[in-house]
C-alpha cells in the first residue's frame, strides 16, 4: 500500500560535497586565525567574547570560542521543516522546484564571512535559479520585518557554548537589516582575502574579494 503521505525531512538545504566542505571549513578558520590576531579586532573583543585575553598580546582562540561545530558535511538550510511539523512545510515540499530539484547537483557562490559573539557562519549570495529553492517565509528578523529575499541563506560554521545552531541565520539577518539602514559596516582593513567591516557589538564580516564556489547537492537531512 503506498504511503498516505510523504515523510518530511528535519530540514531541506545544500549539503556541500565533502571536498568543497574541507575547503570552506578550512577557510572559516583561516578567517578566524587572522581575526584573532589584529589589533583593532583584540582591543574590541574583551567586551564581546568572554574578556578571555587580558593580556594585549595574548591571542584570543576564537576556534575554541565557536566550540560547537556542524557534525559531517557543511549545509546551506532552505527550509526548516521539522519533519512536517513546522509551518509552511507542506507547501514547501510540494512545489515543483523542490520536488525536481531534489538530488540535484548545484554550485554555492560564497560572497562572505562573518562573525558574532554567537555565531560564525559564510554568507551565500544565490542565483535566480536557487532562489526558486528558497522559501518565502524564512527572511524575517521581527520586529524589523521583511528583509529581500535570500537575505538569510547562510552556512553555519560554528555556534559559541550554549547557542543553537538556528541563530546563524538570524545573526545574518541582523547584517542585513543594519546595511539596509544605513550602516555599512566600518571598514577595518584589508585581510587574507577580503575587505574586513566592523558593525559595533562584536559583529565582523570579511568581504572577499575572490569569491568561493562550492558544490553542494539539494537534499533533505532526516537526522
Ligand atoms: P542553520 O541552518 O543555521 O545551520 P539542529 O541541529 O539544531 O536540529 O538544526 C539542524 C539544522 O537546521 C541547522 O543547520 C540549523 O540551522 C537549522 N535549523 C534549526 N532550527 C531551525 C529553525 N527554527 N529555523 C530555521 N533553521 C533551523
Amino acid at each position: 500500500p503506498a504511503l498516505e503521505k510523504d515523510f518530511l525531512p528535519l530540514y531541506y538545504g545544500w549539503f556541500l560535497s565533502k571536498r568543497s566542505s574541507e575547503n570552506l571549513r578550512k577557510t572559516g578558520q583561516a578567517f578566524l586565525d587572522e581575526l584573532a590576531s589584529i589589533k583593532v579586532f583584540k582591543k574590541e573583543s574583551n567586551k564581546h567574547f568572554g574578556g578571555a585575553i587580558e593580556d594585549p598580546k595574548m591571542k584570543l582562540d576564537l576556534t575554541s570560542y565557536f566550540v560547537k561545530r556542524p557534525p559531517g558535511v557543511l549545509h546551506c538550510t532552505t527550509k526548516f521543516t521539522d519533519f512536517g511539523k513546522a509551518p509552511g512545510s507542506e507547501d514547501y515540499a510540494q512545489q515543483e522546484a523542490v520536488k525536481s530539484s531534489y538530488g540535484k547537483a548545484f554550485f554555492l557562490t560564497i560572497s562572505a564571512l562573518f562573525i558574532t559573539p554567537r555565531t560564525a557562519g559564510a554568507r551565500v549570495e544565490l542565483s535566480e535559479q536557487q532562489l526558486l529553492l528558497w522559501p518565502g517565509d524564512v527572511d524575517v528578523l521581527p520586529p524589523a520585518g521583511n528583509l529581500p529575499k535570500g537575505s538569510r541563506a547562510h552556512v553555519t560554521l560554528g555556534c559559541a557554548s550554549g547557542i543553537e545552531a538556528v541563530q546563524t541565520g538570524l545573526d545574518l539577518l541582523e547584517f542585513v537589516k543594519l546595511e539596509k539602514a544605513g550602516n555599512k559596516g566600518e571598514e577595518v582593513g584589508e585581510i587574507g582575502g577580503g575587505k574586513l567591516l566592523s558593525y559595533g557589538n562584536g559583529m565582523w564580516m570579511i568581504v572577499l574579494s575572490k569569491k568561493i564556489e562550492v558544490r553542494a547537492v539539494f537534499g533533505g537531512y532526516y537526522g
